[in-house]
């Protein structure tokens, strides 16, 4: 009868240890920090990809991303994710300047706001030019 009832016991605080992981483990991740990417989560391009006054847009770390060379040998990079609501942003030659399609924002080829309702620049990103690469991040 003893060994019956510590089986059991032991059973039951086996069943209660996986029900309490299994329903803090999502909390723990959810409040757990972000992992900061590595060094290795750098992008390269050929400065050939960006030539003068064109926009190469490009995926950084899963999102959007654009490099431009602004004027020669002066690079830009930021996030292609509008800073007012998320839109993704376009380049005008023409005009010089990054346009949101879907409320008129404009920034300057520094990502600077020029008008419409974005509150802030564009999330700039590091360049870093190393003979004939870019790297960015
Ligand atoms: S989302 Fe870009 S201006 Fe509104």
């Amino acid at each position: 009868m003893g060994s019956r009832r510590l089986f059991l016991t032991t059973a039951l605080g086996a069943i209660g240890a996986v029900l309490a992981f299994a329903a803090g483990w999502p909390v723990w991740r959810y409040l757990s920090p972000m992992e900061e990417p590595g060094e290795e989560e750098r992008i390269a391009l050929d400065r050939e990809d960006v030539p003068l006054g064109v926009a190469h847009f490009f995926r950084f770390r899963g999102q959007p991303a654009v490099v431009l060379q602004s004027s020669p040998g002066v690079y830009y990079a930021f996030s292609a994710i509008c800073t007012h609501l998320g839109c993704i942003v376009q380049w005008l030659p023409e005009q010089r300047e990054f346009l949101c399609p879907c409320h008129a924002g404009r920034f300057s080829p520094d990502g600077r706001v020029l008008s419409g309702p974005p509150p802030r620049p564009l999330d700039s990103l590091p360049v870093t030019v190393v003979d004939n690469r870019l790297l960015i991040g």
